[in-house]
């Protein structure tokens, strides 16, 4: 459970033979890749017995045949792409321990309306909303969230298919691009203000980032092409650095998520927080943000994913 302290574990013999799972079949498998390498270099320099495999179907056979005994899940992506919780639910009939969050919290986090349906239950902020079904009237939608607003597939994720809309006649286009991807769309509130994200590590809540994009948004172009995103770490000081940290561990826990994970929130211009999603198998690129944010707690790359693979030690596992 997410309440259970972490199991350290000092001897890498101890994890036993690991298989380090990346790539698959998802729109993030290039990511994945990455993330993937990445991770399988850096438990090997730590003595790990990792060897990496390439999607579910793989993994499965391999488990099946007993050649390993945890699980390092780095795969990126919905509809069984390895973060929905459906590998999560294989993994568990197999009974094979693995990283990060379980099948409840890697549902509910891949889902955003249902993700702000448990914050909103609890008090917790998370942007004003509408669920918008396939063929729902996007106008009246618009019109209880009122501009500027943003339009955004329920279900998806590296900012794809995601839109800022600032009056009316700018909807249609905007509900036409996020209906390109599966799944229902999501119309929320535009928070002006700032972005930030909340790396967690175990029960360990790592310093924010303040993310900084050249152009209006931390869009796809600003996430993995452009080279002059800035990012700040930590994003904020002193109470209102806390109160961040406090709230992205309450969000996190509020999903049932467990392990690892990362907090993506708005902060408007009168300095109050908006929850927008939580991403249960964060990038692990030499670029990505919660290994920046480990490098400033005094976490390197190596001993980040250490500290991951030891969150694959926990009850019912
Ligand atoms: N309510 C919002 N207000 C302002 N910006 C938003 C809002 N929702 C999303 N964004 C912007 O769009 C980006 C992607 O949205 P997000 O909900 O994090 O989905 P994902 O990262 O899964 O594509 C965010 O990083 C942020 O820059
Ligand atoms: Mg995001």
């Amino acid at each position: 459970m997410a309440t259970k302290p972490a199991t350290r574990i000092s001897n890498p013999a101890e994890f036993g033979r690991v298989a380090v799972v990346m790539g698959g079949s998802s729109a993030e498998r290039e990511v994945s890749l990455d993330s993937g390498r990445n991770v399988l270099a850096a438990l090997k320099a730590r003595g790990v017995d990792a060897h990496a495999i390439d999607g579910i179907p793989a993994l499965l056979d391999a488990l099946r045949a007993g050649h390993f005994a945890r699980v390092f899940n780095i795969l990126h992506g919905q509809h069984g792409g390895g973060e929905d919780g459906v590998l999560q639910g294989a993994l568990e009939s197999l009974k094979v321990p693995y990283t990060g969050s379980g099948v409840l919290g890697s549902a509910l986090s891949m889902d955003k309306t249902r993700s702000k349906l448990v914050w909103q239950s609890l008090g917790l902020p998370t942007p004003k909303f509408v669920a918008l079904p396939r063929g729902s009237d996007v106008h009246a939608a618009a019109a209880r969230i009122g501009f500027p607003l943003i339009v955004k597939p329920a279900c998806e994720g590296s900012s794809v298919g995601v839109t800022r809309v600032f009056e009316a006649s700018q909807l249609d286009s905007a509900v036409d691009l996020a209906a390109k991807y599966p799944g229902d769309l999501l119309m929320e509130t535009l928070i002006e203000g700032d972005e930030l994200t909340v790396g967690i590590l175990g029960r360990e809540v790592l310093p924010s980032i303040h993310i900084v994009p050249k152009g209006a948004f931390y869009d796809y172009n600003a996430k993995y092409v452009a080279e002059d995103t800035q990012y700040l770490c930590p994003g904020l000081q002193g109470d209102a650095e806390n109160e961040l940290r406090a709230l992205a561990l309450d969000a996190f826990d509020a999903l049932g998520c467990a392990g690892w994970g990362r907090v993506d929130v708005m902060r408007d211009r009168q300095g109050r927080n908006w929850l927008l999603e939580v991403n249960t198998a964060p990038g692990m690129t030499s670029h990505s943000l919660v290994p920046k944010a480990a490098r400033v707690a005094g976490i390197d790359y190596e001993a980040l994913c250490w500290r991951v693979l030891e969150t694959s030690f926990r009850e019912g596992a």
